[in-house]
């Protein structure tokens, strides 16, 4: 049967500028073009579970703005349930502006109705929550509210995933509660000390994601990467989102972590390959 995922997460409208150059400081230069595309990484990694496979039930606000219905409208075009999804009134959508060069991503969030997903919000889904196979959590909503999920997943015993980004601090007590943590290599070096023995704290939970290296996990106190196959890259926005959410399709799955990480990886190589963050996800039939 299909694994049973849950988001608690953030949802933007993803205003993405293309450009060969990045204006500078009191610069204005020309772009290359414009879209409006959908993405915020709760609800990237919801879109991108749900295509993998996975019975997806997605927890967050949006705003009362015509964001907020077409986002909606768009978990539904993709199979996503979305009781949990609450509207804010008087309060604009998430929304992250995004510069896409051939350099790099640069994005600006703002957190709308997403700053709005609070601990009475998520109560109101507890029944789901302890439904689930797996729960997955980004920080990108309150972070009260992210203690207070894992808080939930603890005492039901309930499988999480904590992707750490953007990068936050969050009390050690809450890192203990997680099955997995996903952060890339900065979030890595920013949120976890090395101990004495040179090995990261709670290293036997992390999977870092390292870009076009792939992701890496320990065994046995080594670190071992894997590499992905596939990087024909034209944007890599969500690309950390769809790893996240085929990691874990796959272990819900009853997967090895070796496994997954190497599903993970092909998914994600799939993604990339298109401009914005959801566009090129994967269904499970292309894998
Ligand atoms: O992880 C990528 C996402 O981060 C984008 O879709 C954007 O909305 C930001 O939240
Ligand atoms: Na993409």
């Amino acid at each position: 049967s299909k694994p049973k995922i849950t988001i608690v997460g953030s949802i933007n409208m993803d205003l993405i500028t293309v450009t060969d150059q990045v204006a500078a400081a009191g610069e204005t230069v020309s772009g290359t073009h414009f879209e409006t595309l959908f993405g915020g990484k709760g609800a990237n990694q919801a879109i991108a579970a749900s295509r993998l496979g996975a019975d997806v039930s997605m927890i967050s606000k949006v705003g009362d703005d015509a964001f907020g219905a077409e986002m909606i409208k768009n978990f539904e075009d993709n199979g996503v349930v979305t009781d949990g999804i609450a509207v804010e009134e008087k309060t604009p959508s998430g929304i992250a502006n995004i510069i896409v060069s051939d350099k790099d991503n640069r994005i600006i969030i703002i957190a709308g109705a997403n700053g709005q997903v609070d601990k009475a919000h998520v109560d109101n889904y507890t029944s789901v929550i302890k439904n689930s196979d797996m729960v997955l959590l980004q920080f990108e909503i309150p972070m009260n509210t992210i203690r207070h999920t894992l808080d939930i997943c603890r005492k039901e015993e309930i499988p999480v995933i904590i992707n750490p980004a953007p990068v936050t601090e969050l009390e050690r007590e809450y890192f203990e509660a997680a099955t997995y943590i996903t952060p890339n290599e900065h979030e890595r070096a920013q949120l976890f000390k090395m101990r004495e023995d040179g090995l990261p704290e709670y290293y036997e939970k992390l999977i870092t994601t390292q870009g076009a290296q792939g992701a890496s996990y320990f065994n046995d106190g080594r670190e071992i990467l894997i590499p992905p196959k596939n990087v024909d890259v034209v944007d890599t926005t969500g690309a950390g989102d769809t790893f996240n959410a085929a990691f874990a399709v796959a272990i819900a799955e009853g997967r090895t972590v070796e496994e997954a990480i190497y599903f993970a990886n092909d998914a994600a190589g799939l993604a990339v390959r298109k401009l914005g963050a959801q566009s090129g996800m994967p269904m499970r039939e292309e894998m």
